[in-house]
């Protein structure tokens, strides 16, 4: 039979629930489709830091670069490590040293799900650049401490980072509605924007067939809310795509519902499959944790894998259980339950 091997990276708080609740539905699926996927766990989060003071072993990119792909639940226990380390000790060197410069966020109202806007009909499509501009981590500080200080933080754009992500996204507008957003900060950030905007603008001869308009990201964020049905594909820098995808959150429901993948489209390395959202210390340990958006990631991954068949089982039980009322209110059904609706709705 053919099987996946799949790294799965609970971290910390709720994602250790929604990561178990992916599983359970993703381990289903794959037996509904005839193939296996086999889990192997680590448990690098802020608890392992605190017991080895490491995020992840030295040589724990090489470990999950055998893998099909990674399935992470999220990262942060802020009370314990400050974010700055954990982050940066295992997430987003993931996403960099597999070359994953395509995060992929959609976002769209599951029936049964209401989210705080009128519109209901909107299906947006976030591309966010996932490794380079405002996460290079360069910079530094200078006279810490005193009133001379500084502190520097320096995006870093290059043109080869910049044209494979559009490029990726014209071809998804392209296979889609045909529209594509491209989002920058042109009027104020005079160099890596304007560079953005003309790298658009080039590109954009290359793919008649798309309708591209240049966007700055306030604009932006005011037209996801107010006219959110007018977007269709939207391309945004690493942090715009950031704050961008949690108001895409918001708008199909809250955070809960939002799916995430981080995809190395060459297929050199393992792509990693995880919600948008992060481990939520407020209600970790209570078992409401909606595992929804960590089961869409999922099935972004099996879609990912080639697996068609079972990724469409997937959000269809995900939509049959939402449209009959199971999973659509924040805290009113615990993971537990969610999951074994799921389940129950997998054919
Ligand atoms: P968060 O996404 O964890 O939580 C924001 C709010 O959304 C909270 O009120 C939380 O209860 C709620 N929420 C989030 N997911 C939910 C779910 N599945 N079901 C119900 N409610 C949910 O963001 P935060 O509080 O800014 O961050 C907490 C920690 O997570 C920090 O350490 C942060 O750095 C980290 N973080 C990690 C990732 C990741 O690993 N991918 C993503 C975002 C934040
Ligand atoms: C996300 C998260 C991360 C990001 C943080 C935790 C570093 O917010 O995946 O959206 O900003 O990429
Ligand atoms: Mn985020």
């Amino acid at each position: 039979m053919k099987s996946y091997s799949i790294a799965l990276i609970p971290g910390d708080g709720i994602g250790r629930d929604v990561t178990a609740a992916a599983w359970t539905v993703l381990d289903m699926a794959a037996r509904h489709s005839g193939f296996a996927v086999t889990g192997t766990e680590f448990p690098w989060s802020c608890r392992f830091f605190k017991e080895t003071g490491r995020m992840m072993p030295e040589d724990g990119i090489e470990t999950l670069r055998g893998f099909h792909a990674i399935l992470l639940g999220a990262v942060g226990w802020p009370a314990e490590v400050p974010d700055s380390v954990s982050l940066h000790g295992l997430l987003l060197p993931i996403r960099k040293a597999f070359v994953q410069y395509a995060n992929i966020r959609p976002h769209r109202l599951l029936p049964g799900v209401t989210g705080p806007l009128r519109a209901e009909s909107f299906d947006i499509l976030c591309i966010r650049e996932n490794t380079e501009g405002e996460y290079s981590g360069a910079g530094g500080r200078v006279h810490q401490g005193t009133l001379d200080e500084v502190a520097v933080e320096t995006s870093i754009f290059t043109r080869a980072g910049v044209e494979r992500i559009l490029r990726f996204g014209f071809e998804q507008a392209r296979a889609r509605r045909g529209r594509l957003a491209s989002v920058t900060k042109s009027n104020a950030q005079k160099h890596s924007m304007v560079f953005w905007d003309e790298i658009t603008h080039k590109l954009a001869a290359d793919y008649p067939d798309v309708a591209a308009t240049s966007y700055h990201v306030d604009a932006l964020a005011a037209r996801m809310i107010m006219a959110p049905e007018s977007l269709d594909v939207v391309v945004a820098s690493n942090l715009f795509g950031d704050i961008l995808t949690d108001i895409g959150a918001a708008i199909q429901g809250g955070l809960g519902y939002a799916a995430s993948a981080n995809i190395n489209p060459d297929r050199s390395a393992p792509s990693m499959f995880e919600p948008v959202h992060g481990s939520a210390p407020d209600i970790a340990h209570l078992g409401i944790a909606n595992p929804i958006a960590a089961i869409w990631s999922g099935a972004m991954m099996l879609d990912h894998l080639g697996e068609r068949d079972a990724a469409g089982r997937v959000m269809k039980a995900l939509e049959a259980t939402t449209a009959r009322g199971v999973g659509t209110v924040a805290g009113k059904d615990s993971t537990d339950a969610v999951t074994a609706a799921v389940v129950a709705a997998l054919n």
